[in-house]
């Protein structure tokens, strides 16, 4: 069965290594993995093509742009406004047309953004999934891990600090599904007018889950196999007092 990973994406000096070394060494070593990915942008980039072709993985690329007024601005507190969320449902719009046509609803659907990190056991996981499973994710939330809380082998809460009053208080990282309920579903998809923090509570109980449903993995919720890391800025003072100049140090070159 195949894994379908959707990651959105945008241009910024770390996207080509990013996409390349956290995420698409992975997917290749993983294998059965079909990459979806969803630039925030008006065209498909030459950086994001290439790096796909490179990358020998079944893949699938797309563009969608997010509109200025929905983009965070500077001032703006970082959960302000969601991010990712026109690129996501366009991965899924184009999911759900490809397995309409293919008539195979044997695989999974997993949303990878693209400055994780990702343990190749998580693919091992994900595998054995019958409708939905929800692991812990590292370094979210605010706390070293966030993960679901169980009682007899069975989810009945969430060990996070910000908003556990969440029916899935789960950050993206921490849960794939079959496509099979995603098809059963039809209308299950991402919503910008959301409250903060709440992307993934919509998604999931637009595919009718409730809480009861969530399939522990990742040993019974006690592994980490994802990390919600973030790829510092690098520092480019000096490249932007050389492109005043006229000098740019990348020219001709596909950093
Ligand atoms: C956290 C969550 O882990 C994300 O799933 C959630 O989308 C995000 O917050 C949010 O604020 O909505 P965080 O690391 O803060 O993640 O966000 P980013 O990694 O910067 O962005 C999430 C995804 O959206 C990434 O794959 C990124 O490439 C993409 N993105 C970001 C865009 O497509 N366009 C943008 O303008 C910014
Ligand atoms: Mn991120």
């Amino acid at each position: 069965a195949l894994i379908y990973i959707v990651t959105p994406t945008y241009t910024r000096p770390s996207q080509k290594v990013d996409l390349t070394t956290r995420l698409s060494h992975a997917f290749q070593l993983a294998q059965g993995i079909h990459w979806i990915v969803v630039e925030d942008s008006d065209h498909k980039t030459t950086l994001v093509a290439n790096l796909l072709s490179r990358t020998g993985l079944p893949y699938t690329h797309l563009h969608i742009p997010t509109p200025g007024h929905m983009k965070r601005q500077p001032h703006e507190k970082p959960w302000a406004k969601p991010r990712g969320v026109l690129q996501r449902n366009e991965g899924l719009r184009w999911l759900r047309e490809e397995l309409q046509s293919s008539n195979n609803l044997d695989g999974f659907l997993y949303f990878a953004d693209d400055d994780n990190g990702y343990d190749l056991e998580l693919f091992d996981e994900i595998r054995i999934i019958k409708r939905v499973g929800v692991w812990p994710v590292a370094f979210v939330g605010e706390v070293m891990v966030e993960k679901p809380l169980l009682k007899d082998g069975k989810i009945v809460g969430w060990d996070v600090a910000i908003k556990p009053e969440r029916e899935f208080a789960v950050d993206m990282a921490g849960f794939a599904v079959s496509v099979k309920l995603l098809m059963d579903h039809p209308e299950a998809k991402f919503d910008f007018d959301q409250p903060p923090g709440y992307q993934e509570t919509y998604f999931l109980k637009g595919l009718g889950l409730k809480k009861e449903d969530m399939e522990p993995k990742a040993k019974n919720c006690t592994q980490v196999l994802v990390w919600h890391t973030k790829t510092k800025e690098p520092v480019l003072i000096q490249e932007k007092i050389l492109n005043r100049k006229g000098k740019h140090t990348d020219e001709g070159m596909e950093v």
